[in-house]
């Protein structure tokens, strides 16, 4: 079996708390559309509407700042176990609902567990992951959202043709069972060997690190390293002991608090979720008339979100976290910037009866911003997708990684649910202008990570103090860290001519 096949395992399980992520935000946008669900609910107006699809959001975010202490009071593991269960109790509530109201409760407790979730999963992922596979196994929690966005929307649409309220209640019942599977595959799946050392088991440790890295053999070099490394770190955090939340807004923590929630708030600022919630409306602006063109131009977005994932899963690692970033952004800036053109130039509003808008494109035109969307999706689905995720997972020390990352993942949600608030209102009142505010704030990222964000890849966690405790200005900061390789270097070639 492969060295590293456990790490592998236990990272593709946890996932699939981004799978419930990916299907719970995924299944409402094609329900909204369906006559029984409106005729059930009593035609809900667009405020309504607005509060029942928000509402996971706000669960969202309220589940992430507990998650915070939760994780590190009773495990990563406990809370992803806990989570699974909460969720099953949403969905439940949501496929059986007989009101409004308790449609709203449902929305709000799967909330709850998904924001739990998305906090825990990368940072346990991290912590069990070895440092050069470490962005490979935090992006299988973005290519499971990709692949619950995208089976959410197939699950609706398949659903659509049932003729009863069961279209509805089936998409909403079915994630009990990726939930449930969840719940029972936590039991095969270890601690994490940092949570056991911070809770005083370090012989615990030893043999999760063990069976992470080496099959078992806790005689490993690697092991018994790797081991002594986390134990000096949580040694040499305890003797500084900083662990309250007040602590977060001092040194040594503060930069990182600062560039975790930029580059979470970043990430939703690409956009990405306005075409994910309201991609239907924007292809039907675009020109792809009749409901079912722009609904499978909706579903072949989501095919294109996982299969371009794929490339971050791989070479994420090599490519490292910086020039990522950056190229991602310049992907999504130019294409926002080439339909925020193609539309202005072209663009002739008209509105239909139902007050719904119409750019009236020439073909070209309207090929080309289509054509533009799908390549932004890929853009965001290679790098900040993934990164947005991966880089507030592995900055942070032992003891201030669950609670700053319940800071970092909330200021994710939080942007989440203004995004979805504003768009629909920006797309209909500024059409192309949303797309050029977009691609203003990807061009300015680009700076923003060139001289803010040091490189992490290839770093152990407990080696981020050394990277992040020299100059904000990342791009000045390249030989103090140059230096410390050098010396690390001189260390292991001493030793080996030691023991030669
Ligand atoms: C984002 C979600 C988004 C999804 C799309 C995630 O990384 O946090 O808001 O819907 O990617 O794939």
């Amino acid at each position: 079996m492969g060295k590293n096949f456990q790490a592998y395992f236990v990272g593709a399980v946890s996932a699939l708390g981004g799978f419930l992520f990916g299907y719970d935000i995924g299944v409402m946008s094609s329900i909204l559309e369906m006559e029984y669900w409106k005729v059930y609910f009593n035609r809900p107006s667009s405020v309504e509407v607005g509060v029942i699809v928000s509402l996971l959001t706000a669960g969202c975010f309220v589940g992430s700042l507990a998650a915070g202490w939760i994780a590190d009071k009773f495990s990563r593991k406990r809370t992803i176990m806990a989570s699974s269960l909460v969720f099953c109790l949403g969905a439940a509530i949501q496929c059986g609902s007989r009101n409004r109201g308790m449609l709203i409760a449902g929305r709000f407790v799967a909330g709850l567990a998904v924001g739990c979730l998305s906090m825990t999963v990368p940072v346990f992922q991290s912590e069990i992951a070895p440092a050069h596979i470490r962005g490979r196994l935090v992006s299988l929690q973005q290519w499971a959202i990709t692949w619950g966005l995208l089976i959410a929307f197939w699950i609706d649409y398949g659903c659509h043709f049932i003729d009863s309220d069961a279209s509805w209640r089936i998409p909403m019942g079915i994630q009990i069972v990726p939930a449930l599977i969840l719940f029972v595959a936590m039991f095969f799946i270890p601690y994490s060997p940092r949570w056991l050392v911070d809770h005083d088991q370090a012989e615990k440790a030893h043999q999760v690190l063990a069976r992470l890295r080496a099959n078992g053999d806790i005689n490993a070099p690697e092991v018994l390293a790797e081991l002594e490394e986390i134990k000096e770190a949580v040694r040499v955090e305890r003797e500084t002991a900083v662990r309250s939340y007040m602590d977060l807004l001092r040194f040594p923590i503060r930069r990182r608090i600062i560039l975790g929630v930029a580059i979470q708030a970043l990430q939703q600022l690409t956009g990405i979720n306005v075409i994910m919630y309201y991609a239907t409306s924007i292809f039907k602006q675009s020109g792809l008339t009749g409901d079912n063109a722009s609904l499978i131009a909706q579903g072949v977005n989501g095919v294109v979100n996982m299969l371009a994932t794929v490339p971050a899963i791989l070479w994420i690692d090599r490519w490292g976290r910086r020039k990522t970033l950056i190229f991602g952004a310049l992907g999504c800036g130019l294409t926002y910037f080439i339909k925020a053109v193609a539309t202005g130039a072209t663009q002739h509003k008209t509105y239909d009866e139902d007050g719904s808008l119409n750019l009236n494109l020439p073909k070209g035109a309207s090929y080309l911003a289509i054509v533009m969307m799908y390549l932004f999706v890929v853009s965001f689905a290679m790098s900040w997708g993934p990164i947005g995720w991966i880089y507030p997972s592995e900055i942070f020390p032992m003891h201030m990684r669950s609670k700053a990352n319940s800071i970092t993942t909330a200021s994710n949600w939080l942007f989440n649910f203004v995004i979805g608030l504003v768009a629909p209102i920006l797309i209909k009142k500024i059409t192309w202008g949303l797309d050029l505010i977009f691609a203003i704030i990807m061009f300015a990222s680009v700076g923003i990570i060139y001289l803010f964000f040091p490189e992490t890849k290839n770093r152990s966690l407990e080696e981020m103090e050394v990277i992040f405790t020299g100059s904000a200005w990342a791009h000045k900061d390249r030989k103090r860290i140059d230096e410390y390789d050098i010396t690390v270097q001189h260390n292991i070639d001493a030793k080996v001519a030691d023991k030669s």
